[in-house]
Order: C-alpha cells, then sequence, then structure tokens
C-alpha cells in the first residue's frame, strides 16, 4: 500500500510538473485564450482570430516576424523557446489549411529578434502589410 501511494505521489508530481516543461497548448491556454479565446477565433474587431489568418501572414517574412511583435505575444511570460512553440502549435493546430506549404517552424532565436521589436502600433503595421487581407471586416 505504502509503495502503491508514493508511486501515485510521484506519478502526480510529473503529471504537475510536466506542463512546464513544454506544452504550447498551456501556455496558450494560460497567456493567450484570455484574448483570444480558447479556440483561437479571438473577439473580432478588437481581437483578431488566430485560426486561419495567420497561416497567410507567415507566407512572408514580415509576417513571420510581425507575428512575435504584437505586443499579447512580445510581451508574454514566456522565454523565446516557448512562444516560438506556441506560435508554432497556434500555426500548425488552427491554420493548416492557409500555412505555405514550405513553411518552416519558427525559431527561438528568430523569435527573440522580433520580440525584442515590440511593435508600438500593430494595427498600423498589418494595414500596411495586408491592407485587402481583412476587407472582410472579420478583422478590424
Ligand atoms: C490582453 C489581450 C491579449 C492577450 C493576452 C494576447 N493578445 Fe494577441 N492580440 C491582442 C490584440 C488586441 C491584438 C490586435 C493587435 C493589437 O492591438 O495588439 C492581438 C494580435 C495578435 C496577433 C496578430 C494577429 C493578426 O491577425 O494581426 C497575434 C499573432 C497574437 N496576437 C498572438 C498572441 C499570442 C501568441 C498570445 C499569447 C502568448 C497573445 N496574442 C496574447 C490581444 C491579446
Amino acid at each position: 500500500m505504502r509503495r502503491f501511494l508514493t508511486g501515485l505521489v510521484a506519478g502526480s508530481l510529473l503529471a504537475l510538473a510536466a506542463p512546464s516543461l513544454a506544452n504550447p497548448r498551456s501556455d496558450y491556454l494560460m497567456h493567450c485564450a484570455g484574448c483570444h479565446l480558447v479556440d483561437a477565433s479571438g473577439v473580432p474587431p478588437d481581437v483578431p482570430s488566430l485560426s486561419g489568418p495567420l497561416g497567410r501572414i507567415v507566407a512572408s517574412a514580415e509576417g513571420r516576424d510581425y507575428i512575435a511583435r504584437v505586443p499579447g505575444a512580445a510581451q508574454a511570460p514566456l522565454s523565446d523557446d516557448e512562444l516560438a512553440a506556441v506560435l508554432n502549435w497556434l500555426l500548425l493546430e488552427y491554420n493548416r489549411d492557409t500555412l505555405p506549404e514550405n513553411f518552416e517552424p519558427l525559431r527561438g532565436a528568430e523569435v527573440a529578434r522580433s520580440r525584442a521589436n515590440v511593435l508600438a502600433d500593430p494595427q498600423k503595421l498589418r494595414n500596411q502589410l495586408w491592407p485587402d487581407a481583412y476587407a472582410s471586416g472579420a478583422q478590424r
């Protein structure tokens, strides 16, 4: 019985420790879903959807840079590798249909360079780079 209990305790400790190791989904839920919602659909027009449009955005170098420069991403209390993992997870989980075929996952070092340059006015850059991308009115 005692051995069983020890095993149980060790097992629960492992389960508790696991999310902090590398779990982009729980990082997303903890740091992003409060605004972008659990299914990444956002609250347009105020909070953009992260489900669909991101695949097209990362087709360009500017877009890869942009998604780590928006304040919500850049300033999240996540390491560069963790933020890269959250963004890659979002792209593969919710943007597979729009993702370029040759998409290369973001790397921590790349995200580090981007997020260091946090956008003061994300909306402005977004409208410059993708003037027609959100013409549907689904995004602000
Ligand atoms: C406090 C609310 C909030 C949180 C938390 C937040 N965001 Fe955002 N996010 C926004 C808003 C609002 C925008 C629109 C641009 C702006 O005004 O910053 C945005 C824009 C974005 C964009 C650009 C989308 C586009 O289509 O232009 C990405 C990518 C993004 N967020 C990712 C994240 C990630 C990843 C996290 C978690 C690490 C996160 N955000 C956390 C509110 C938030």
